[in-house]
C-alpha cells in the first residue's frame, strides 16, 4: 500500500465494476482475452465475499456491474449474486455465450433483478461456430437466444470478429435480423491474452476489414429503425489509440475470480506491479491506496511523445498492456499511435495479415484453444 499520502479525495470513483466470477468455461475460444496463465487463479471468492466486495464497490460510487469471466452461468450462486446487486441498486449485465443456460435460468435471472444479458456467437454457421468456441453450442445458443427475448430482454449479440469470420458479416447480420436482435456488436478481436497467442492465425487483412465495414455500414442503414449495429475496426488499422479502461483506475474496477483487483482485466502480465486481492483488503484500500491502481492513473507516469502530447487528456495514451507487449515497458506510448516510435510495429502485423483463410487452413495451422490444460503451460 502507498503510505506517501495520496489524497484520496481529489481521485476518480470507480463507475463500472466487472466481476470476472470465474475463468471455468465451457468453451475455449480461440480469440478470448482471459490471462494465458488463468489455471493458476482457480480459487475462486465465495458468495459473501462478492457480496461484500460489491457492497463496498456502491458505497464508492460503482454504478454498473457486469458479470463476466469464463462463463458467469457456471456459479451455482449467480441468481444470488445477481439478487443482492440489483438490491444495492447496480445496473446489472450478464456477458455470457449462453452454455449453462435454460429457460428456467433465464426466468430466475429475471426474477433476480437482472437488467441486460449480452450472448454471443462465434458465427453465423454451427460448423465455425463450433470450431472456434472448440465445443460444440451453436443450436443452443440460437434456442436461448429466443428465451431471452421471450422473457422481455433486449437482445443483445455480440460476434468476435478476425480472418476466419470477416468475410461472413453479411450472415452474421442476417442471422442477427431474424433473432430481431436489438443490439450487434462486431467487435474486431484485440490481440490480449489467448488471442495474442493466435495472432498471426486470426488477423485479417486490411481489405477483409474494410469489406465488412461497408456491408455492415450497408445493414446499419437498412435497419436503422431496428437494429443498432456497432461495428468496432481493429486496433492494429488504426491510427490512434483507444482511451482503454477510460484511463487506468479512472472508473474501471475489475475483480478477477480470485478476488484480484485489477485496472483491466489482464494487467496481472505487466511487469513490476503486485496487485491488491479483496479477499485481504477493501475496495476502498485497493482502489486509492495500492501502488497498482496509482502507478498508470493520471499523466504524470507519462514518457515522450505522449507527455506533451494534447491528445493524451482523450486517449490516457492508449493501452499499457499493448505497450507492454509490444515494446516491453507498459509506460511506453501504446504503438497503435502513429507518433509512437513503435508504430512500424503495428503497422507490420498489419501487412503481414493474409487474406481470407482457405477451407483447409484450420487443420494445417492449428490455433491454441482456451482451455485449462493449455494455461498450464504458461
Ligand atoms: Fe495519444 Fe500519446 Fe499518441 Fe498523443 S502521443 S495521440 S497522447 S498515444
Ligand atoms: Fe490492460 Fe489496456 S488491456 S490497459
Amino acid at each position: 500500500m502507498r503510505t506517501d499520502g495520496y489524497k484520496t479525495e481529489a481521485l476518480p470513483s470507480p463507475r463500472w465494476l466487472l466481476a470476472e466470477v470465474t475463468y471455468r468455461c465451457p468453451l475455449q475460444c480461440v480469440y478470448c482475452s482471459n490471462p494465458v496463465e488463468m489455471a493458476n487463479y482457480r480459487n475462486e471468492l465465495d458468495t459473501e465475499d462478492w457480496f461484500r466486495i460489491f457492497r463496498e464497490a456502491r458505497e464508492l460510487g460503482a454504478v454498473q456491474l457486469g458479470f463476466s469471466g469464463g462463463e458467469p452461468l457456471l456459479r451455482k450462486d449467480l441468481e444470488d449474486l445477481v439478487a443482492e446487486s440489483s438490491r444495492l441498486g447496480y445496473y446489472t449485465n450478464l456477458i455470457t455465450s449462453g452454455v449453462g443456460m435454460s429457460e428456467d435460468r433465464v426466468a430466475a435471472l429475471k426474477e433476480a433483478g437482472l437488467d441486460h444479458i449480452q450472448i454471443s456467437f462465434q458465427a453465423s454457421n454451427e460448423v465455425l461456430n463450433d470450431y472456434l468456441g472448440g465445443n460444440k453450442s451453436f443450436q443452443h445458443k440460437m434456442e436461448m437466444a429466443h428465451a431471452i427475448k421471450r422473457h422481455g430482454y433486449p437482445m443483445v449479440l455480440n460476434v468476435v470478429l478476425h480472418r476466419h469470420n470477416l468475410d461472413q458479416t453479411a450472415e452474421i447480420l442476417d442471422m442477427a435480423e431474424a433473432l430481431e436482435a436489438d443490439y450487434v456488436e462486431l467487435a474486431n478481436t484485440q490481440y490480449y491474452g489467448w488471442a495474442w497467442l493466435n495472432q498471426k492465425e486470426l488477423m485479417p487483412s486490411l481489405q477483409q476489414v474494410r469489406d465488412a465495414e461497408a456491408v455492415a455500414n450497408r445493414y446499419k442503414e437498412r435497419l436503422k429503425d431496428r437494429m443498432q449495429i456497432y461495428y468496432v475496426i481493429p486496433d492494429y488499422f488504426e491510427k490512434r489509440p483507444k482511451p482503454c479502461m477510460n484511463g487506468w483506475g479512472n472508473v474501471f474496477l475489475g475483480v478477477a475470480p480470485d478476488g484480484a483487483a485489477l485496472p483491466c482485466h489482464i494487467a496481472r502480465q505487466l511487469p513490476g506491479l503486485e496487485f491488491p486481492n479483496l479477499h485481504d483488503v477493501s475496495v476502498r484500500e485497493a482502489w486509492f491506496e495500492s501502488e497498482a491502481f496509482n502507478h498508470f492513473r493520471g499523466f504524470d507516469w507519462m514518457k515522450e511523445p505522449c507527455r506533451s502530447c494534447s491528445e493524451r487528456f482523450d486517449d490516457f495514451g492508449g493501452c499499457r498492456c499493448q505497450a507492454y507487449m509490444l515494446t516491453g515497458d507498459p509506460a511506453n506510448t501504446d504503438p497503435v499511435c502513429e507518433f509512437s516510435p513503435h508504430h512500424d510495429k503495428i503497422v507490420a502485423a498489419g501487412e503481414a495479415a493474409k487474406g481470407s483463410p482457405d477451407a483447409t487452413e484450420s487443420e494445417a495451422k492449428p490455433m491454441v484453444f482456451r482451455n485449462m490444460k493449455n494455461s498450464k503451460v504458461w
